[in-house]
């Protein structure tokens, strides 16, 4: 079965084939994050004009990677919440639009759970076992949710304030660095010294030790503010902010998650959305899951960012199909 995943919650368009839930045949990534660059954040109302300018454009190229081969679009998919509203409205009207035009299905797709199915993605690959815990981190979203099969899920506990990847994007502004904050705070890290990691800041480590399952960021990102503040000099230790900034985030997401992993006795953790292309987190994650002998996945870079393939990959296995004349763009829309 060969589906058309069309994903435009928020500054990215993205249009992707997939065959049966994993083989890629097209991704299509445009993303208008330059432009919000200079405001270290989203504008909603430029995102939203964007999406309008690429959609057909990319759906067309897309288009390019089916033709001259042996097999049709079956079913158009659509991540319909949660996001932007503006945004939203452009992926849900086209997909709407093909999918009477085409005369095909149509199936809408929770925009946290595909993030989660980017880990079903790509040919070859081991697929994760259930039960399993998925963490979603996203610039919007920080999640825990307890998934037993395909299609049900238990949401065990979330952010209270800031997500990871928005927390990571306002330190990234006080940093000087650029937009998406997430990379350039890695990069920055990086540039340390191994003679350097000792901590200084002792940045705080928010719920770390809660036996819930929420997160809090925005006390951490208070605090390097304040102290990026306090200091003369402030781009000379980047490098060191960023590090030990990026450490006290990773150690709260790996020790909540596996936690959670212990007390329901999963098989498998599956991180998913933008902060999951962070090398330390996949690092200390991986080392800490797999000493308790669980199963650690994390998807590709370029699929743990938000892209039309995840959407296909959702669709296959939620199969449940909506009224094209029905379905409206859910910008509140959660497990
Ligand atoms: O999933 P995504 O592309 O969009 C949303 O659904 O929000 O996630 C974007 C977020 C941004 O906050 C960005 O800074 C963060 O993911 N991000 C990273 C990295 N790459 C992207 N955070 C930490 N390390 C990275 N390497
Ligand atoms: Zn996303």
């Amino acid at each position: 079965m060969i589906i058309l995943g069309i994903e435009t919650t928020c500054d990215e368009t993205g249009v992707g084939i997939v065959r049966d839930g994993s083989e890629i045949v097209a991704n299509v990534v445009a993303s208008s994050a330059s432009m919000h660059e200079k405001f270290g954040g989203i504008v909603p109302e430029v995102a939203a004009r964007e999406q309008i300018k690429v959609i057909i454009p990319a759906i067309e190229e897309a288009l390019h990677f089916v033709q001259g081969k042996h097999f049709k679009i079956d079913a158009i998919a659509v991540a319909n919440g949660p996001g932007l509203i503006g945004s939203l409205l452009i992926g849900v009207e086209t997909a709407k639009v093909l999918a009477i035009t085409w005369n095909k299905p149509l199936i809408a797709v929770n925009h946290l759970v595909a993030h989660v199915y980017a880990n079903w993605v790509g040919e070859n690959v081991k697929r994760p076992e259930f039960p399993l815990i998925a963490l979603v981190v996203s610039g919007g979203h920080t999640d825990l949710i307890l998934i037993s099969s395909h299609n049900r899920y238990q949401w065990l506990g979330g952010t209270l304030d800031d997500a990871a990847g928005e927390a990571f994007d306002k330190v990234a502004r006080v940093l000087g660095l650029g937009y998406p904050g997430g990379p350039e705070i890695e990069r920055a890290a990086q540039q340390l010294t191994p003679d350097n990691l000792q901590s200084t800041f002792d940045f705080p480590r928010p719920m770390i030790n809660e036996k819930n399952f929420d997160f809090s960021f925005s006390g951490l990102k208070t605090s390097v503010v304040n102290r990026v503040g306090q200091m003369s000099n402030v781009s000379g230790q980047v490098s060191k902010i960023a590090y030990e900034f990026q450490n006290a985030v990773v150690d709260v997401l790996v020790r909540k998650t596996i936690r959670a992993a212990g007390k329901y006795s999963v098989k498998s953790i599956v991180v998913g959305g933008g902060v999951a292309a962070n090398s330390q987190l996949k690092n200390q994650m991986t080392a800490a899951g797999e000493e308790l002998g669980l199963r650690i996945f994390f998807p590709p870079k370029n699929l743990s960012v938000d892209n039309g393939a995840m959407i296909a990959s959702a669709a296959f296995y939620k199969k449940k199909t909506a009224d094209p004349l029905k379905l409206s763009a859910n910008a509140g829309l959660y497990f």
